[in-house]
């Protein structure tokens, strides 16, 4: 199956998530593949990092989206890699600040090195994100890397907020929800809008489709506060209870 055409049944869905799955995973090796050299004091963390899998759930997403808008989802590889090498830096980071000490099942890449190690991993990560975006259709670039510095400024907003709000003793439903469309919402934002925008879509698709991730990344976060304390399935690969641990307003205190 080469294109989203033929995308008809679920069957032919499912078989397509396959392919684009296969696709990311693909050039996250080949990116790993390009990171193998001295210093190992840093490149060491840095393919920890890479090596270590999730969900995929934001490449998948700027894959889909292009698809979904007429592309090519070959066309939208760079963006979608960039969109996960950034997610990953936020993860390495987002573990120090969080003091977890386990990510996708190992040890957080701070508790395996340690923390100097990883704040560079991360920043290494950061910069490797926006040559990843630069290799982005040529008509595309201007527009998507200022969305892209959009989003990290939100990320990191929402980030100084979540940490701000643990010394809280109160925090309202729609502090929290903007905290979240923040930390959360505003990459799988991104994730969409590069697949809208890497096919050329209109104006107004872009839109939708930015729109569409704001929401989707506000439900996930809710997802996660709610699997922070509940989850059962051992490929969580986070510690249980951490939010509790750490005072974070998830979304189970509101309530
Ligand atoms: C974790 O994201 C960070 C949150 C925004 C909740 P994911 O749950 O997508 O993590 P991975 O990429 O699958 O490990
Ligand atoms: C995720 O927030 C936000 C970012 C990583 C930017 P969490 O702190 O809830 O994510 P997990 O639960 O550690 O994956
Ligand atoms: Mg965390
Ligand atoms: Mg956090
Ligand atoms: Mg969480």
């Amino acid at each position: 199956m080469s294109t989203n055409a033929s995308v008809t049944n679920s069957a032919d869905a499912t078989a397509r998530m396959h392919a684009l799955h296969a696709m990311v995973e693909d050039g996250l090796a080949s990116l790993l593949k390009e990171h193998a050299g001295e210093p190992t004091e840093l490149y060491g963390p840095v393919r920890y990092a890479l090596e270590q899998r999730g969900k995929r759930l934001r490449p998948l997403l700027a894959l889909l989206t292009c698809e979904a808008c007429g592309g090519k989802a070959e066309d939208a590889l760079p963006a979608a890699l960039a969109v996960e090498v950034f997610h990953t830096f936020t993860l390495v980071h987002d573990d120090i600040m969080d003091r977890a000490e386990t990510r996708r099942g190992r040890a957080a890449v701070h508790r395996q090195y340690d923390e100097n190690k990883a704040l560079l991993a991360g920043d290494y990560l950061m910069g490797l994100s926006y040559d990843l975006l630069a290799r982005a259709e040529r008509a595309e670039l201007r527009p998507m890397i200022r969305s892209f510095h959009r989003m990290v400024a939100r990320l990191c907003e929402g980030q100084a907020l979540d940490e701000a709000f643990e010394s809280r003793t109160e925090v309202t439903k729609p502090e929290y929800l903007d905290m979240i469309a923040g930390k959360t919402g505003a990459l799988i934002a991104f994730a969409m809008e590069a697949g809208a925008r890497t096919a050329a879509a209109p104006d107004a698709f872009i839109d939708s489709a930015t729109t569409a991730g704001a929401q989707l990344g506000r439900a996930f976060q809710i997802q996660d506060d709610y699997l922070d304390l509940m989850a059962t399935d051992p490929n969580w690969g986070k510690p249980i209870g951490g939010d509790l641990v750490q005072a974070k307003w998830a979304y189970l205190l509101l309530h």
